[in-house]
């Protein structure tokens, strides 16, 4: 199988690798392709407007190599950004920015895209709930 030397960089160095203490939202997800985890953990703040943004995120995952670099890329891709944009960013943007993935490791970067959204409904839910 041909990964591109990009994916192979995140893979053998992997960005915002870990948990964030105290996170404000978790989202933790299952690949049924393969079985794999992703844990992937956010910490939201605001701008200067007010917005909601995410300023922090980080990964763990029991995954493979294309699950390192797709959730390492993905956690790079959203830091900074509004929740609503971050909510739009799909599998293929985090596989497009890698230069692309094997055809068979696709359903890796559907973990990664899944546990961004399952965080941000976790916190959504949390925050809902403090009222
Ligand atoms: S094979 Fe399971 S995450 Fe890639």
């Amino acid at each position: 199988m041909a990964y591109n030397p990009k994916v192979i960089e995140y893979y053998e160095n992997p960005r915002n690798m870990g948990t964030i203490a105290n996170a404000d939202g978790v989202g933790l997800v299952g690949a049924p392709a393969c079985g794999d985890v992703m844990k992937l953990t956010i910490r939201i703040g605001k701008d200067q407007d007010g917005n909601e943004v995410i300023e922090d995120a980080k990964f763990k995952t029991f995954g493979c190599g294309a699950a390192i670099a797709t959730s390492s890329m993905a956690t790079e891709m959203i830091k900074g950004r509004r929740i609503e944009e971050a909510m739009k960013l799909t599998n293929r943007d985090v596989a497009n920015a890698l230069g692309g993935l094997p055809p068979v490791k696709m359903h890796c970067s559907v973990l990664a895209e899944e546990a961004l959204k399952a965080a941000i409904v976790d916190y959504r839910k949390r925050t809902e709930s403090n009222g």
